[in-house]
């Protein structure tokens, strides 16, 4: 990588524990953890927000290029806000989970986003969690995690946090869009989270990191 930061590529299906791993792990390591999820569900809500039909391509894309997206940074993870409007609780609400993996099968979107994922690495070593940091945003560096777990896990977790979300589906369409699909990075090391603890996972990914040659902090 000729960048003098470094990034820890996680991705995973939903539910599968890998933002909690990632926060663990950023804590752990000294990084910054940034949620490219929360991304996708920012303009898929102000995309509802503004009325607009996630499967209308063409207008998706004309909203998008009115909207003032930034990427920050708060407490050591990624924020994000629209227009000006800092987004957080609203960013799980059922709308959007049953509306961002339309949003984010546009490839005007992922490409717009993908820019902004990449430009944290010029000030901060990174954990960046989602689905294709390990192939399209981060293809170059050897740190990459897939965190899986079984379907009846991930929908019993999602239930637990009180949140509808359809895990499956969304699954479906993010492995089977055309554009940056859901999938194992070439050189990935998969931990199938189902039967472990968060704080074994958070074990078992440092170790791999270790041996992976991570040697920050
Ligand atoms: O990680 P999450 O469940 O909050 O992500 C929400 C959706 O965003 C997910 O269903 C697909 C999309 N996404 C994506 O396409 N690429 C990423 N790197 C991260 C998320």
């Amino acid at each position: 990588m000729s960048q003098k930061h470094q990034a820890v590529a996680i991705d995973g299906p939903a539910a599968s524990g890998k933002s909690t791993v990632a926060k663990k792990l950023a804590s752990s390591l000294g990084l910054v953890m940034v949620n490219s999820g929360a991304m996708y569900r920012a303009v898929t809500w102000q995309i509802l927000k503004e009325g607009i039909d996630p499967s209308d391509q063409a207008s998706v894309v004309d909203a998008l290029n009115r909207m003032t997206i930034d990427c920050g940074m708060s407490g050591g993870l990624s924020s994000i806000a629209i227009n000006g409007r800092l987004l957080s609780e609203e960013l799980r609400s059922q709308e959007v989970n049953g509306n961002v993996s339309i949003v984010a099968a546009i490839p005007a979107v992922r490409d717009c986003l993908v820019a902004k994922q990449r430009s944290y690495l010029d000030h901060n070593d990174v954990v960046m969690e989602g689905r294709d940091i390990g192939s399209v945003v981060f293809p170059e560096t050897p740190f990459k995690l897939y965190i899986d777990a079984s379907e009846e896990v991930r929908r019993a977790r999602r239930a637990k946090d009180g949140e509808a979300d359809a895990v499956a589906l969304r699954d479906a369409q993010d492995s089977q869009r055309k554009t940056a699909p859901l999938k194992v990075a070439n050189g990935a090391v998969v931990i199938d989270s189902s039967e472990m603890a968060i704080d074994e996972v958070v074990d078992i990914a440092i170790q791999t990191l270790k041996k992976l040659g991570w040697s920050h902090s």
